[in-house]
């Protein structure tokens, strides 16, 4: 396994000041927070150049944010009065202003030194998707690439240094070779630095179709990626769950600014951000719905702000926290990134302490839940662990059924929205009912047409075999065996299917060893799969 990816720069401990100098884009991306702006007034030049000197104090080093900086018309004054003071200058851009012939070069004369780039899409129709405006765009956003390359080329003198970021989400699933392939071609060697990021919730829905994605899926991607990442350029994660990348923790760019303790100055809202000085434990006590980590060793170091309960475009996905393939111990972790040095970890675990106390994270759920039509149906709990799933109580044939419904393994349609993939069923109570309850209770599940009725493509897992298979397994080894539950000690169950009247069971080691085995519904003694 290659590991050479190029180390993240140690910023030296400076911060940066971010400025958003405008709210003018030319994109109008799915997911961006920088969406509502409402009541916030572009800065005019005077304020912009005071602002400057300010940072010029505190400062050394000033990234102009958006919306889009570049499209300000008197950029390249703001930016000569920049280099005036001695800073050194970033925007950061959506790239569609750089094919505007001539215009790399202005802004290289005026002082800038570093690009900091989005590239999130493979190919132009997912671009049109992604920022809601034309595929032609995304032709445009590779020539402006190309421009920078050529200006690099001839005037190495006033080079810009390129830092490309990619956020992880929907509309790129799969696709991030493709998206380093057509990176390479458009910056040649001027691509030196990637981030990977992904998605936080915006503040305001901005979109109606799901934007996050199965993150187990996305962490093969992940490594994959990684693992063929050119040991030259450098590579940074950020915005990233740390559990999305296990064994390389190292690269987190807000790991590498909390503990370095980096404060970026951000004029929007006059707020400090980033997680360097990132207040998580008010934080996460004011944004319950990230409870899904509440458990997790790597919290204190991880920004983890993935989901957003109650939110279409920020839902979780059935795979709200996924485990990590190797569970790393926090100290393990901050050794890494680090470079060997022991860090003290006190503040962080008394901030783990604070933000234990925030309630019943399932209540929020179950209040979400409550808003649904559920046909006359009664929602008796919400069990939402690392795999979720929710009761239901059914009226069959004057008797009580109660039917757990939880994530398929694969969910048939991943744009729709998280709990429509709520498909698969287990009759939880009574153990082993007759058949014909079943059918009936599943009926009247069908007919509460909630959710809607299409979307039931699960139909084959809500079968009275399975159920009495799945509890089988579970009167013979003492547990139940759902997809993604521990089945044995270092066991965790992954599929469990009909297979004429019995059923198979894979299970997957932590070493990633696969066994399965055919088993009957009712059980015999004997050794089970598990050894
Ligand atoms: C807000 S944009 C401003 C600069 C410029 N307009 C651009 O798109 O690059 C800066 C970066 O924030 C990222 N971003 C926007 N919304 C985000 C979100 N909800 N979660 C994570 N990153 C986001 C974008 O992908 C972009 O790389
Ligand atoms: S280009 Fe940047 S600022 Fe504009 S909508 Fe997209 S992410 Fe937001």
């Amino acid at each position: 396994m290659v590991r050479a990816v190029g180390a993240l720069a140690r910023s030296g401990g400076k911060a940066h000041v971010a400025l958003n100098i405008t709210n003018r884009c030319n994109q109008r991306c799915v997911f961006c927070f920088e969406g509502d702006r409402r009541g916030w007034k572009e800065p005019g030049l005077g304020q912009v150049k005071r602002l400057l000197r300010d940072a010029a104090r505190t400062s050394g080093h000033v990234v102009f944010m958006g919306a889009e900086a570049l499209l300000r018309p008197d950029i390249l004054e703001v930016l000569r009065f920049g280099r005036s003071l001695d800073l050194e200058l970033t925007a950061f851009t959506n790239g569609q202003v750089l094919a505007r012939e001539g215009f790399v070069e202005q802004l290289a004369e005026a002082g800038l030194r570093n690009l900091d780039v989005s590239f999130h899409y493979a190919d132009p129709e997912s671009f049109a998707r992604g920022t809601r405006t034309s595929a032609r765009n995304f032709d445009r956003l590779l020539r402006g690439l190309a421009h920078v390359r050529n200006h690099n080329r001839q005037r190495p003198d006033r080079a810009l240094h390129v830092a490309v970021e990619t956020e992880l989400f929907s509309l790129n699933r799969g696709r991030l070779s493709g998206i380093r392939r057509l990176l390479e071609r458009a910056l040649g060697a001027s691509f030196t630095s990637h981030r990977l990021g992904t998605l936080s919730p915006a503040p305001d829905e901005v979109c109606e179709e799901p934007l996050l994605e199965p993150l187990a899926v996305r962490r093969r991607e992940l490594v994959r990626f990684l693992e063929t990442q050119p040991p030259e350029r450098r590579t940074a994660l950020c915005k990233m769950p740390l559990c999305l990348a296990p064994g390389w923790e190292h690269l987190s760019m807000d790991l590498h600014h909390k503990l370095d303790r980096l404060r970026v100055r951000c004029n929007f809202r006059d707020r400090e951000v980033l997680a360097a000085m990132h207040d998580f434990a008010a934080d996460f006590a004011a944004n319950p719905y990230r409870w899904v980590c509440s458990d997790c060793n790597l919290l204190p170091i991880c920004r983890t702000e993935r989901t957003r309960w109650g939110s279409r475009s920020f839902g979780p996905t059935r795979e709200q926290k996924p485990i990590p393939e190797t569970v790393r111990s926090l100290e393990e972790v901050l050794a890494r990134a680090s470079g060997g040095q022991a860090r003290p970890v006190e503040q962080i675990e008394t901030a783990r302490r604070l933000w234990r106390g925030i309630p019943a994270p399932e209540k929020h759920f179950a209040r979400w839940l409550g808003s649904l039509r559920m046909g006359g149906l009664r929602v008796k709990e919400v069990a939402c662990g690392e795999h979720p799933a929710f009761d239901v109580w059914v009226l069959a044939s004057g008797r009580r059924l109660r039917l757990r419904l939880s994530p398929l393994e694969t969910p048939a349609n991943p744009s729709r929205s998280y709990l429509l993939h709520y498909l698969s069923a287990s009759v939880v109570e009574p153990l082993a009912p007759p058949e014909s309850l079943v059918k009936t209770a599943l009926a009247r599940l069908a007919a509460a047409a909630w959710p809607p009725l299409e979307s039931w493509v699960g139909y084959a897992a809500l079968d009275s075999t399975l159920a009495a298979a799945g509890l089988a397994v579970w009167r013979r080894w003492g547990r139940r065996v759902w997809p993604g539950e521990e089945a044995a000690p270092g066991w965790t169950s992954r599929r469990l299917q009909p297979a004429g009247g019995s059923f198979r069971l894979t299970v997957e080691h932590r070493s990633g060893r696969l066994a399965d085995a055919l088993l009957r519904s009712q059980p015999r003694g004997g050794r089970g799969p598990l050894g």
